[in-house]
């Protein structure tokens, strides 16, 4: 059985006090709650040292939300994977579309990430999506196949124990449309089934697909109980406690 995983996406926002505001917050609602689900929060760089000892504890792991591939250099402004695990980070999200999108990261990128993450022993939250025009002209399985077929490149069967697999349409990224649970779950599908061709029963049975794009407490149960959506990556709706807190119950 795969257990739920519910990640929160801070993007750009929260600056130190309020990210220690947010985690108190959240602390406190998930103390007098079980979760059925690994609660997982990804806060910029400048949080996640403070970050690391607020969750120490509490059932909330840490992850970051992007890092270099390269060990360390001539790389202004870049963060590397043992940086991340210096100040705790047990996950990071790669791959993410507005990495792509905005930053041009291309999928060789993303794939030597994935193997430098997994060598430093961070599990990758690896991120894929169509864009709405693919989607519009019938190519979001070729889209999605590529990214991932590329993204995982001489990644074992092993290291794929390591490795979240998040859905996330751009379309539905941060404009309140979502993916039906059906759209969703067609997408989740066809990339369990790839995973079990490239790899096999077993390691796609085990992996864990998230769906990313508008999840709120409200759409969350839904989508959740989808055969293969195992949990939701979360971006708007995790920066206020109670909401993040619902979509975990949601799970
Ligand atoms: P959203 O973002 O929930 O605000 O749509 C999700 C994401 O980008 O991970």
């Amino acid at each position: 059985m795969r257990k739920k995983v519910i990640a929160g996406n801070w993007k750009m926002n929260n600056d130190l006090m309020e990210s220690e505001k947010l985690i108190v917050e959240l602390k406190n609602l998930l103390q007098n709650e079980k979760p059925n689900c690994d609660v997982i929060i990804c806060p910029p760089f400048t949080s996640l040292s403070e970050a690391s000892k607020l969750v120490k504890g509490s059932v909330i792991k840490l992850g970051a939300q992007n890092m270099y591939f390269e060990e360390s250099g001539a790389f202004t402004g870049e963060v590397s994977a043992s940086m991340l695990k210096s100040v705790g980070c047990e996950y990071v999200i790669l791959g993410h579309s507005e990495r792509r999108n905005i930053f041009d990261e291309n999928d060789k990128m993303i794939n030597k990430k994935i193997k430098k993450a997994l060598s430093a022993e961070l599990k990758p939250i690896f991120c894929v999506g169509e864009l709405l025009e693919e989607r519009e002209n019938g190519t979001t399985k070729e889209v999605i196949k590529k990214q991932v077929l590329k993204g995982l490149e001489s990644v074992s069967a092993d290291e794929m124990q390591s490795i979240i697999i998040a859905y996330e349409p751009v379309w539905a990224i941060g404009t309140g449309k979502t993916a039906t649970p059906a759209q969703a779950q067609e997408v989740h599908e066809f990339i369990r089934d790839l995973i079990e061709i490239e790899y096999s029963m077993e390691v796609s049975m085990n992996l864990v697909i998230l769906y990313g794009g508008s999840v709120k407490p409200d759409n969350a149960k839904q989508l959740l109980s989808q055969i293969d959506i195992d949990g939701a990556l979360v971006g708007g709706a995790c920066l206020k406690a109670d909401s993040f807190m619902g979509i975990i119950k949601g799970a």
